[in-house]
Order: structure tokens, then C-alpha cells, then sequence
């Protein structure tokens, strides 16, 4: 029996509908058909091939060698800084006495990813190649680490991949049987997308609180590199260059990210930024003004992962601009030590995607979350100002969630302190989503100065899972979250259970700001609708010192150590 007096926090409304456009975007018309085989021939790895699944990212390091053919170009550049043997050893040896020398490096390297051209192939690397590659890039960049003093709290902003891929659409109106049709078409994206998303960032109240990123994803550039070398936007699609996109985005206060890939070609057949094309696309990014850079590792292997993102850390930093720099090294690694040294990760990069990508559903969203919060012992202490483990895109407002799954994502990104990019039509989206991704209570949790990413720390049987995140001012965001699919629960506890101190708190349910004054031993009900949350932000009288934590699904008391995040 709940006693009557027993305040009752409850989740926003279980009923409201699933957050769906009313446009069919799988109807194939002929303009669809026709723009699909244009691009048929530059999308090379088959949506399978290419699926987010993390065991394919992670079987990347592993499997059979199929890297395509280097190109003659490439070939060259190798063969100039390695003129002879005896000059190749000497310049590594010079450049890196600390470092592995030649002989210890793999004498053969083979990537390990399907060629773009669908074709089985094996390309090598000799080892010398390599050493005295790295090395003349090493010797020439001063900077040890990145050290860009960016991003203090979890970067935010909008990124195209998830809802986008390649392509996006438009409608176009047709006649048909005398009456005007409309039919939508899908192209390849194009700068219109962006400036149409920075528009909306700018005039819809998204820049005000934080969302500031307009970054550009993978297939925006031509498939030939120009004739010094540099990567170039393909001219069709922007015409007006990558620098006038960051001039847009620039005079409204917002910022451009662009996307790259350390191997031979993009996840998406483009061209990639081998080891010998890191100072170049580096050089190049800061040309253009670009203020962030996701450096995506299909087509490499571990050998290149390891000296490639550290190489482009540096090259960026060499550039004398600051460009926020997102690794997506671990999640080609498994995402986990022994092969991912977060240390290293952190610094190098400001932010990481740990694991596979996102995907517009609600099974995607929790596979992400129970691998984030399984691996919470791992990942929390490397995340901090400046370095954020990043769980992917925020999919609100697309197709896959319902509002209840929306608040969830929220919430538990916002626990995580991860990176709030956005991937979504802004153009079109609900109200429903858009109060959601503009909720200023979690927005300031995601926020929080003292950047220490937040963990499960209750694992009921019922299915009620807590979350809890440590905040400035002793305060505290807690998430009650349901993995029931039947009915909203009611979850009885109170603040001492989930290990508060003795004191009373004031507690806002940062959905429908309902507050309450709860002492410690106060027992309250949430009531939490199935795959929902309720999240309150606790303002605390005293400095929390012991907090639950689960070790073998028990629950045990651990003194908290907050500046290494971490429990004794
Ligand atoms: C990988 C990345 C995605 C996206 C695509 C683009 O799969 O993880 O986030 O950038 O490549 O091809």
C-alpha cells in the first residue's frame, strides 16, 4: 500500500501518439528511381555492408584483408619520402627515438574493409612506407596533444547522417491525370540542407540554448581530390564551396562541422585521408574556417587507426585553429581496453563515439544504453571537460520513438553528459519534439560545468532502473526509467534508499516542473510510463558523499570520489 500523504511524480502523459511524419518517404516514383542510380554508382558498400551494427565495426580489425588498390597518386607520394631504405631508417630513428622503431612494426598491414569498388582486394603497406611516413609528418608538427581548449561542456548542435544518409528529400509537384501530384525526391545532399537547418537553428530558438553545430557528414565531396591534392566539395551540390557554408553559419553565430575518414575512402566510397593526406585535409579544413571534424575510420586498419588519429590530432592543432576534433577510433576498436586507451583518447580528442551508430528506433536507442551503462566503469572517469564519450545522435523528432522513448533518449543522454547532436528535419519538426530537445532543465543537467558523466546505479527486478549524475552546487539529476512494456509503474522509494544524505532536498521534475520538498527519509511513488523516464533535478543541502553503485547486480556503497569520477 502506497500511504496517502506519499507525493506522486509522474511521468508526462503515456498516451500521447508516437512522434510520425505523414510522408512516405519509402515510395519509389521514377525521379526517385532515377536518382538512385545515379548514386547507386557512388554509394559502393551495400546498406549491409555498411549497417551500424557494432560487430561489423568491430570484425573491421579482424577480417580477411580487402583494402582497394592504392592509387597511382598515392603510390608516388610514398615512394618520394621513402627515396631509399638506409634514408627512411635514418629519418624515422631521428624523428622518433622513443617510438617503436621499423622493425618492430608489422611487416605487412592489410586493411581489412570491403573495397568500394565491391571487388575482394589486398593491398599492402610496407613497414618502411609507414615508419618514415609518421615520422616526417611527426617532425614537422610542434604540438604534443590537442589542446584546443574546446569543448568544456558536451558539444550541440545538428548533424545530417542519421536522419539524412546521403541523400535527402525534396518535393516536387507533378501533373497526373490532370490533377498536381506531390511527389517527394530524393537527392544527394547539397548545401541547401544546411543552410536550410542553420535557418532554422537561428530563427527557432535552438542557437539561444546551446545547438550551435551545423555539421556536414560523410558524401559531400567530390570523388577526386584537386590537382594539389585537397579535398573538394563536390561543385554541384555546393556550389559555393565549404567555405561559404562556413561563412553562414559564421554571421549567425553558428559553427560548421565537416566529416572525414582515416583510411583510403569514406564509410560511403569517398575519398579518405590517408596517412600521407593527414597535414593536407587538416590544413585544408582550417582554410575553410570548418570549426569541428568527425574522423570516421572505415577502410584502415588498427595499424593506420593508431598512428593516424593522434597524426590528425596534431595536425590540427598545428593549424593554429581551433576545430573540435570527434574520434570515431574506438568504436572501430571494440570500445574497450585493453585495445582503447581512453587516457590517450582524451588526450587527443574532445569527444568519441565509443560504439555502432544510431538508427531510427527505439531498440537501437536502448542497445546503445544498456552497452553505455554495462561499460559505465570504463567510460565515465574518461569523460570530462573537453573529452565526451559520444553515444551518437539524438534521433527526436524522426520516426522511430514515441514521446515517451523521445524523454528517454533525453534524459539518459543528458545523464551520460554526451554530445547533443540533433539529427532530424528542423524544418518539419513536431512540437512535441522540439520541446523536448529544448527542455532547458536537461539541456543545463547535459550542461553542467563539472562534466562528470553519470551512471546506473539501480537495476530493479521490477524493470525500474535509476541513473543518477553528480552536478554543480551539490545538486543532482536523478532518472527513474521503465523497461516494462505493459503499464506505467508505480516505483516506491525514497532519497535514502538511492543513498542520499540525511537533509531534505527540493526536487523538480524537469518535465512538467512539478517540485517537492522531500527529506531523506521521505518514501515517494514515480509513477513511470513503459520505455519512459521521469527525471527529476535534485537541489541538495549538503555535500553527497556515499552513492549506490552496482557491482555483480548487487547493490554495495562505495565513498565517491568526484574528481576522479570514479567509486573507491
Ligand atoms: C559511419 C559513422 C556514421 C556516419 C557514416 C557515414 O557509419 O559511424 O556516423 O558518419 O559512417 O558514412
Amino acid at each position: 500500500m502506497i500511504p496517502s500523504n506519499t507525493p506522486v511524480m509522474t511521468a508526462p502523459n503515456a498516451t500521447d501518439a508516437p512522434d510520425m511524419a505523414p510522408i512516405n518517404h519509402g515510395r519509389v516514383t521514377p525521379a526517385l528511381l532515377s536518382s538512385f542510380s545515379t548514386m547507386a554508382l557512388r554509394r559502393k558498400p551495400s546498406p549491409r555492408e555498411r549497417s551500424a551494427d557494432v560487430n561489423m565495426r568491430h570484425a573491421a580489425t579482424t577480417a580477411t584483408p580487402v583494402e582497394p588498390a592504392r592509387p597511382a597518386a598515392r603510390v608516388a607520394a610514398f615512394s618520394r619520402v621513402t627515396s631509399s631504405v638506409r634514408e627512411g631508417l635514418t629519418a624515422y630513428e631521428a624523428a622518433c627515438p622513443n617510438t617503436k622503431p621499423a622493425a618492430v612494426l608489422p611487416r605487412r598491414v592489410f586493411a581489412t574493409r570491403k573495397a568500394p569498388t565491391g571487388k575482394i582486394q589486398r593491398q599492402t603497406t610496407s613497414r618502411m612506407h609507414f615508419a618514415v611516413l609518421i615520422c616526417a609528418s611527426v617532425a614537422t608538427m610542434t604540438a604534443l596533444a590537442l589542446d584546443n581548449g574546446l569543448m568544456r561542456t558536451p558539444p550541440m548542435g545538428w548533424l545530417a547522417w542519421e536522419r539524412f544518409r546521403y541523400s535527402f528529400n525534396v518535393y516536387k509537384s507533378y501533373m497526373l491525370f490532370g490533377s498536381v501530384v506531390n511527389i517527394a525526391v530524393l537527392l544527394p545532399s547539397s548545401e541547401n540542407l544546411f543552410i536550410d537547418m542553420a535557418d532554422r537553428l537561428y530563427e527557432d530558438g535552438w542557437k539561444e540554448l546551446g545547438y550551435v553545430y551545423v555539421n556536414i557528414d560523410d558524401c559531400w565531396s567530390s570523388m577526386n581530390r584537386d590537382k594539389d591534392g585537397r579535398l573538394q566539395a563536390d561543385p554541384k551540390r555546393f556550389p559555393g564551396g565549404i567555405p561559404k557554408l562556413a561563412r553562414y553559419m559564421h554571421d549567425r553565430g553558428l559553427k560548421l562541422g565537416i566529416y572525414g575518414d582515416m583510411g583510403t575512402h569514406t564509410c560511403g566510397g569517398y575519398p579518405g585521408t590517408t596517412l600521407d593526406k593527414i597535414e593536407i585535409d587538416a590544413q585544408t579544413f582550417a582554410d575553410w574556417e570548418v570549426d569541428m571534424f568527425k574522423f570516421d575510420g572505415c577502410y584502415s586498419n588498427a595499424v593506420d587507426q593508431e598512428l593516424g588519429y593522434p597524426l590528425m590530432s596534431k595536425a590540427l592543432n598545428a593549424t593554429g585553429r581551433p576545430i573540435g576534433y570527434s574520434c570515431s577510433w574506438p568504436a572501430y576498436q571494440g570500445g574497450l581496453p585493453p585495445k582503447v586507451n581512453y587516457t590517450q583518447l582524451g588526450q587527443i580528442c574532445n569527444l568519441w563515439r565509443n560504439y555502432g551508430d544510431i538508427q531510427d528506433s527505439w531498440s537501437s536507442v536502448l542497445n546503445i544504453v544498456d552497452w553505455f551503462f554495462e561499460n559505465q566503469d570504463i567510460l565515465a572517469p574518461a569523460a570530462g571537460p573537453g573529452r565526451w564519450n559520444d553515444p551518437d545522435m539524438l534521433i527526436i523528432g524522426d520516426f522511430g520513438l514515441s514521446m515517451d522513448q523521445s524523454r528517454s533518449q533525453m534524459a539518459l543522454w543528458a545523464i551520460m553528459a554526451a554530445p547533443l547532436f540533433m539529427s532530424n528535419d528542423l524544418r518539419t519538426i513536431s512540437s512535441g519534439a522540439q520541446s523536448i530537445l529544448q527542455n532547458k532543465m536537461i539541456i543545463s543537467i547535459n550542461q553542467d560545468p563539472l562534466g562528470i558523466q553519470g551512471r546506473r546505479i539501480l537495476k530493479e527486478k521490477s524493470g525500474i532502473e535509476v541513473f543518477w549524475r553528480p552536478l554543480s552546487n551539490n545538486a543532482s539529476a536523478l532518472v527513474f526509467f521503465s523497461r516494462r512494456t505493459d503499464m506505467p509503474y508505480r516505483y516506491k522509494t525514497s532519497l535514502s534508499k538511492l543513498n542520499y544524505t540525511t537533509g531534505s532536498y527540493k526536487a523538480t521534475d524537469v518535465y512538467t516542473d512539478q517540485t517537492d520538498v522531500l527529506k531523506d527519509s521521505t518514501e515517494f511513488v514515480v509513477s513511470v510510463n513503459p520505455t519512459g523516464v521521469v527525471m527529476w533535478y535534485v537541489s541538495a543541502p549538503g555535500k553527497l558523499q556515499y552513492h549506490p553503485f552496482i557491482r555483480g547486480d548487487k547493490l554495495r556503497r562505495h565513498a565517491y570520489d568526484a574528481e576522479q569520477n570514479n567509486f573507491l
